[in-house]
């Protein structure tokens, strides 16, 4: 095992009920902004609950944050922080509204110039401290101090990150997930899946046995409860455990003193920055193609993934588990080839030079240059 260091200081409030908890958590006296989107949270009563716990509160509101969030739509929130005065955020919404609120509470202490600068690696010195209700299991946005945040100006999708950019308190009412359209049901589950993925699919057999365990646990949830989902979707014990997987899939533990890859993630912010495809639908069409390129580097870790979660032994076993992911993929009705979302040569081409030109070399290896970018979505067309 590589040496790390790990701390992890997000409050987690879990189970039904458990918004009105949010009038315990924001200190007295705060003058807070609920951020939201596109109004989902209206339609299934999140946004009743949140207002309820908040009237002991001075609180204004911002909506209308989208999914695949927007560096100018963020800076509009700024504004009107600055305005009101405000010194509390809560997000209430899926990983997006969360990740927009990140860099709203960042962006609003930024003294250095542009706030853009974030984004390129300017250092976030102060923000304001924010909560959460997470509407949508995927992104582990509630136990993490990541963002990702596009510039639509420029078409760049980019991501950040800050010990002052984790949440005070997330709050986890598997029952709000009950909602969810099977697509982002559907996304979400892979997106969980793949983060596990970046941290343990990779040339690495070292003993880190206690977080290998883990990461298999969590992808076994997953394919466990993440069908069941589509087909129940108010059970509340296969949303309970969809949720709380998510969680885990991104909330720093399984990535202790491990190397990781994110190269799949890497390469599918560009196709989203581009062409707009949902992030978990990137993921899909990536992933099978980054495992078969990397067949030889990661093969043990694959035979691992494809004896310990899908059963798979034997020979060809590397195939054949590679198979079984895209499978899976399919099941939870992402689609897994550039040509399912109209894309083609010009997609690849875009991409590849996107990333040839900003110098990355990804992977656990930093072995993926462009080149091979271009022979793994080659294979996905
Ligand atoms: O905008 P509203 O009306 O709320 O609708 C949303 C949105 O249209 C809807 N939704 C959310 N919760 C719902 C619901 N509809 C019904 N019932 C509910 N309970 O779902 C749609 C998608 O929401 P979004 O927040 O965009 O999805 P997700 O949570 O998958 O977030 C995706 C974003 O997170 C980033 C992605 O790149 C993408 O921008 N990521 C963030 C990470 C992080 N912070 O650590 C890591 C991830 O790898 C990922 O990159
Ligand atoms: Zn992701």
């Amino acid at each position: 095992m590589e040496n790390f260091s790990m701390a992890n200081p997000v409050k987690i409030i879990f189970g039904k009920d458990m918004i009105k908890e949010i009038a315990n958590e924001i200190p007295q006296g705060s003058k807070v902004l609920l951020t939201y989107g596109g109004g989902s949270i209206k339609k299934n009563e999140v946004y009743d609950q949140v207002v309820k716990a908040l009237s002991g509160f001075e609180w204004y509101e911002f909506s209308g944050i989208e999914p695949n969030p927007h560096y100018e739509t963020c800076m509009k929130a700024v504004a009107l922080i600055k305005e009101k005065d405000i010194d509390f955020l809560l997000s209430v919404g899926g990983g997006s509204v969360l990740d927009a609120t990140k860099f709203i509470a960042a962006a609003v202490c930024f003294d250095d110039g542009d706030p853009g600068k974030i984004l390129k690696g300017g250092k976030i010195k102060k923000a304001l401290p924010f909560g959460d209700v997470i509407t949508l299991p995927a992104t582990g946005s509630e136990m993490n101090n990541g963002a990702v945040i596009t510039r639509a100006e420029t078409q760049e999708k980019l991501s950040f990150g800050s010990s002052l950019t984790y949440p005070k308190f997330s709050i986890l009412d598997p029952t709000v997930t009950y909602s969810l359209p099977p697509r982002q049901t559907g996304n979400g589950v892979v997106d969980a899946f793949v983060h596990v993925m970046e941290q343990y699919l990779t040339y690495y057999e070292g003993d880190s046995l206690l977080q290998d365990n883990m990461a298999e646990a969590i992808v076994r949830t997953l394919v466990t409860v993440g069908p069941k989902a589509l087909e129940e979707p108010t059970n509340y014990d296969v949303r309970a455990n969809l949720m709380w997987a998510s969680t885990w899939a991104l909330n720093g533990w399984i990535a202790c003193g491990v190397p990781q890859d994110w190269a799949t993630h890497m390469i599918g912010h560009e196709l989203t920055a581009f062409y707009g495809l949902d992030h978990a639908q990137t993921l899909a069409i990536v992933l099978p193609g980054i495992m078969t390129v990397l067949k030889d580097q990661k093969g043990k870790k694959i035979k691992r993934l494809g004896k310990e979660v899908f059963g798979i032994e034997g020979d060809d076993a590397i195939d054949r588990t590679i198979k079984a992911v895209e499978n899976f993929f399919e099941s939870m009705g992402v689609k897994t080839h550039l040509s399912d979302y109209n894309l083609n040569d010009e997609a690849i081409t875009k991409v590849t030079e996107r990333l040839a030109s900003r110098g990355w070399k990804l992977g656990e290896c930093q072995n993926i240059t462009p080149d091979v970018v271009k022979e793994v979505l080659t294979l996905r067309k």
